[in-house]
C-alpha cells in the first residue's frame, strides 16, 4: 500500500473516516498491524508493562524506547510512527524535549512524537515543532503522572475538570500538536474536545465521538492470562494467550512422548550414504 503520511491523517480527518492506530512494540507486532490495515502504529510507552513487564510506565527510560521504537520501524514500513517519549524525557526544559524528540527521530526512525501532559507543555510543543518533528498530544489520564493523579483513573468526570481538559486541547493545538490523544474520560467531554479542535483526537476509553481510536495491541488481541486485570475500555477482539498457551501445551507434551519431531519434521539422509556412514 502507499506510505501513510501527515497528509494521509490530515485527508482521512478533513473525510470524517475514523482514523485507526494500533501499539506495537517489536517487529512481529507492527508487522502484522500494518498487515492488517491500521493507518498509525504508536510505540507506546506502555510497551514498558505489557512488553518488559514492569509495574507502570515511569521507569521507562530513552534507551529502551529507542530500541523498541527501531524493531517497530523495521515492521512497519508504510505506517505513520509515532513514539512516545517517556518520563523524564521533557519534563525539565523545552531544550531537553527537543534532544530527545530528536533522538526518537535519529535513532529510533519514528515519524513523530507523543508528549503526555497539558497546557503548560505549550512552549515545549512549539520548540519541537520548529525543529520540524511532528507532535501528538496526550491529556486526559496520564499514566506517568499515575502518582500525581492518584493512580489509573477516569479524568474529566466534573465540570472544572472537563473544562481544563478542554483548555489543555485548545493550548496544545495552537502550540503545534497535529493530533490528540484523549484517555479515560467521559464520550461527552471528549466529543466536545474534538468538536472544538482543527487537529484530529484519537481516543481510548473517551468514547465514539473522537476522531480515531487506540488500543494497546497486546490487550486488545487478548495476549494475557485470564485473570488480569484491564481496564472497561479493552475489547478483547483475539485470543492470542488462548491459542499460544494450546500451541505450546501440545508442544510440551509431544516432546515428552517422543511424538515429536516425527519423520516429517526429520532431515533424511540417503540410503547409500547411511550405509555407508554406519559402517
Ligand atoms: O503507551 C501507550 O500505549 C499509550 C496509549 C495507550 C495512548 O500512550
Ligand atoms: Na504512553
Amino acid at each position: 500500500r502507499k506510505k501513510v503520511t501527515m497528509q494521509t491523517i490530515k485527508s482521512l480527518y478533513k473525510k470524517g473516516e475514523p482514523i485507526v492506530m494500533l501499539t506495537a512494540h517489536d517487529f512481529p507486532s507492527s508487522h502484522v498491524a500494518e498487515a492488517a490495515g491500521v493507518d498509525m502504529v504508536l510505540v507506546g510507552d506502555s510497551l514498558g508493562m505489557v512488553a518488559m513487564g514492569l509495574e507502570n510506565t515511569t521507569e521507562m527510560v530513552m534507551e529502551e524506547m529507542i530500541l523498541h521504537c527501531r524493531s517497530v520501524a523495521r515492521g512497519a514500513k508504510s505506517s505513520f510512527i509515532v513514539g512516545d517519549l517517556p518520563m523524564g524525557s521533557y519534563e525539565v526544559s523545552s531544550e531537553q524535549a527537543v534532544q530527545s524528540s530528536i533522538r526518537l527521530v535519529k535513532e529510533g526512525h519514528v515519524h513523530a512524537v507523543k508528549i503526555e501532559g497539558g497546557e503548560e507543555l505549550g512552549p515545549t510543543i512549539k520548540r519541537i515543532t520548529q525543529a520540524g518533528i511532528p507532535v501528538v498530544g496526550h491529556i486526559g489520564l496520564t499514566p506517568q503522572r499515575q502518582n500525581a493523579l492518584g493512580g489509573f483513573r477516569v479524568q474529566g468526570k466534573s465540570c472544572n475538570s472537563a473544562l481544563q481538559l478542554l483548555r489543555d486541547a485548545m493550548v496544545m493545538q495552537e502550540a503545534g500538536v497535529f493530533m490528540l490523544v484523549l484517555e479515560a474520560m467521559p464520550e461527552e467531554v471528549a466529543t466536545l474536545i474534538t468538536s472544538k479542535l482543527k487537529v484530529p483526537t484519537i481516543g481510548i476509553g473517551a468514547g465514539n465521538g473522537c476522531s480515531g481510536q487506540v488500543l494497546v495491541q497486546i490487550d486488545m488481541t487478548g495476549n494475557w492470562e485470564p485473570g488480569r486485570f484491564v481496564p472497561k475500555f479493552v475489547k478483547k477482539y483475539a485470543d492470542v494467550w488462548g491459542e499460544a498457551t494450546r500451541g505450546i501445551t501440545q508442544y510440551r507434551d509431544e516432546v515428552k512422548s517422543r511424538a515429536f519431531p516425527s519423520k516429517e519434521f526429520t532431515y533424511p539422509i540417503p540410503k547409500e550414504e547411511l550405509a555407508e556412514f554406519e559402517k
